[in-house]
């Protein structure tokens, strides 16, 4: 399987979990990216102490101060981009800030919980798709490959099996305490290795489809 050879890949939410487990495998590919865009909330914080880290040593990550629920934090964060860009496009966007509550089952879950969540997780990548698609269109425009990839322009938003509609009596019938175990099983490692060999062979038929860790097609 090929590598992912976007020159510039902007990450929501990579101060820890899968997105910084992205990061450190795109810094450590053999050809990694020209410009590694690193968001996340509170960049000065210590939660984002192994991102500081990580950018003290590696010249091309930059870290980005972005709240993907605050259209006003989208906006700025995507000036700083075009300007750091300096003319150039961005080819690979990855909406992997999310947040999830456990313990939301149908009996406790509140209209606040359900509008923080739909506001991070579904408005989030909307307001970030928007605020940089002209970016994404600039690097489209500069490509000379055929067709869509992420290497050429690509907006990849990671989902969860959670997430389908048909797996639903196997995934939310199932105690809490079953998926909190079951995410265990795989480690960010493993799920991030699984991702960055996925995207280099994502193309149009794959646009709008809902893939697994391994590339496998998950129904709706
Ligand atoms: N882990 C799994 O087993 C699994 C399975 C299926 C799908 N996924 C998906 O993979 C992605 C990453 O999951 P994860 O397990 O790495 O999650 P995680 O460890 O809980 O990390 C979530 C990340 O999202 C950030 N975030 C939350 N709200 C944000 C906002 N408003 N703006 C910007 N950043 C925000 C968090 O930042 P703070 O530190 O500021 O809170 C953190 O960096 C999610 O989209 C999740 O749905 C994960």
């Amino acid at each position: 399987m090929g590598a992912l050879r976007a020159r510039t890949v902007l990450l929501s939410g990579s101060n820890r979990g899968i997105g910084l487990g992205l990061v450190k495998q795109l810094l450590a590919a053999p050809k990694p990216p020209l410009w590694i865009f690193a968001s996340c909330r509170d960049p000065e914080g210590p939660r984002a102490q192994e991102l500081r880290d990580l950018a003290s040593k590696h010249p091309n990550l930059v870290l980005l101060k972005l709240d993907v629920a605050n259209p006003v934090s989208v906006t700025e964060a995507a000036r700083i981009v075009e300007r750091k860009m300096n003319g150039s496009g961005l080819n690979l966007l990855i909406n992997n800030a999310a947040i999830y509550t456990p313990t939301a089952s149908l009996a406790v879950v509140d209209a606040e919980d359900m509008m923080r969540t739909y506001e991070t997780n579904t408005v989030g990548p909307m307001l970030m798709a928007q605020a940089f698609l002209p970016l994404l269109k600039k690097a489209a425009q500069e490509s000379t490959e055929k067709g869509l990839s992420c290497s050429k322009a690509a907006i990849i938003n990671i989902s969860s099996v959670m997430g389908s509609i048909e797996r639903t009596p196997a995934t939310f019938l199932k105690p809490v305490i079953s998926y909190r175990c079951s995410k265990a099983d795989l480690t960010v490692e493993t799920s991030v290795q699984g991702l960055l060999s996925v995207l280099p062979i994502l193309s149009e038929k794959h646009n709008g489809t809902l893939l697994n860790w391994e590339g496998k097609a998950i129904p709706w």
